[in-house]
């Protein structure tokens, strides 16, 4: 099957009869309008591209896929998305939403903490689309976000939604590319397969772990992090301490208090894989700008996010073993760090250059939960 046949499939394993399955095809092919290719960077090593898409970054499945569902089971009622970003969501649930009747956004981003392209992506649009700069880091955005579930009132009268990856249906489209990256990989890797995720806020390990739960044949998975290294941590000493968020390269991985952990855990209590089935590992500026530079040695051009995935996969692969790692953005949405790491001045795509000369429209606010309420009150139609 293709990507969008097979990704439908998939996805109407989990909706059942509650949306027809031409139904789900049609949202299907609406939303993943891009490919995901598999491309081989050194020895039994490939990336998995997941930034081909309208803002160019993984999370263009997940927001494109809950925006045309939303449409679908919303029934033209006003809906409020709020949604906190550590720089590529905000993009993809932008665009995604932008323009969408009785749709309003809103989207919180750690001010100064996300790459200058990030944030001219989605905070030019105007519109429906409402930006905010939170005096804070993603933690606090992502706290501020939480809060906001739990405010009956603000719930009702906004018809809140999130399109964070609390909300389910972001994870269920993130699977698909998964089964996609093995169908293009030979008989052969696919029997001893690493995939190598680079993880903030472990929704992207989550999907995985539920493409495992289909019987997708991942040999192990490495959950693979900058500084902010909660999780490898806990798994290593088997106590949870989230130390304060430290700023990186790889800020869209600058979470210290993931939000889905739980789930990764759940999943492992329910189905007792082995815990060898999650590797894990964190790697720091200074080894991840090194990384880069290997990588650019070897032909592929990365960023920061994907380069950290590559060197744990690259320092833990075992002879016979394929390694495939996730590519979740285009270097160019980091074009001041890549630039200067490689020495060398990247293109920008089409989609970067239009926004890159325009004025930001974003609100400033502190990170204070009373602040929120009163800016999301106040855009209540
Ligand atoms: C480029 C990039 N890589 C990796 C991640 C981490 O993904 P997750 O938060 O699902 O672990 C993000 C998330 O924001 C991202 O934007």
């Amino acid at each position: 099957m293709d990507f969008v046949a097979r990704s439908a499939r998939i996805l109407s394993a989990y909706i059942g009869d509650e949306l027809p399955p031409e139904s789900v095809l049609a949202r299907v092919t609406a939303a993943f309008e891009f490919p995901a290719p598999v491309v081989p960077v050194a020895k039994d090593i490939a990336a998995l591209e997941l930034f081909h898409g309208p803002t160019m970054a993984f999370k263009d499945f997940g927001g494109r896929f809950m925006a045309k569902m939303l449409t679908e089971v919303g029934q033209g009622q006003p809906v409020t998305i709020l949604t906190a970003t550590s720089g590529d969501t905000g993009a993809a649930v932008a665009h995604a939403f932008y323009g969408l009747k009785n749709v309003r956004v809103v989207i919180l981003y750690p001010e100064g903490k996300i790459s200058p392209l990030q944030e001219k992506l989605f905070c030019t649009l105007g519109g429906n689309i409402h930006t905010v700069a939170v005096e804070g880091d993603f933690d606090a955005c992502q706290a501020l976000v939480k809060q906001a579930f739990d405010d009956e009132e603000l719930k009702q009268t906004l018809g809140l939604n999130s399109a964070n990856s609390i909300n389910i249906s972001r994870l269920l489209a993130q699977i698909c590319y998964y089964f996609e990256a093995v169908e293009q990989l030979p008989q052969q890797a696919r029997n001893q397969l690493v995939v190598s995720v680079p993880s903030g806020n472990f929704g992207d390990l989550t999907a995985g772990l539920l493409a495992k739960t289909l019987g997708l044949p991942v040999k192990r998975f490495i959950a693979a992090t900058n500084a902010n290294d909660t999780v490898p941590r806990f798994l290593r000493d088997g106590k949870w301490l989230p130390n304060p968020t430290v700023a990186t390269l790889s800020n869209a991985m600058d979470v210290s208090q993931p939000n889905n952990w739980p789930r990764v855990e759940e999943l492992f209590r329910r189905k007792n894989w082995p815990l060898t089935t999650l590797d894990y590992g964190c790697v720091d500026d200074n080894t991840t700008a090194e990384t880069m530079r290997e990588m650019a040695g070897l032909g592929y051009i990365s960023e920061p996010h994907a380069a950290i995935a590559y060197r744990l996969l690259r320092d833990s692969l075992q002879p016979g073993e394929y390694g495939l790692f996730l590519g979740t953005a285009h270097p160019a949405k980091f074009k001041e760090s890549v630039d200067s790491i490689l020495g060398q001045s990247l293109p920008l795509p089409p989609a970067l250059a239009v926004r890159a000369t325009l004025p930001l429209l974003s609100e400033r606010m502190p990170a204070s939960f009373s602040a929120l309420r009163t800016l999301m009150l106040w855009l209540a139609p």
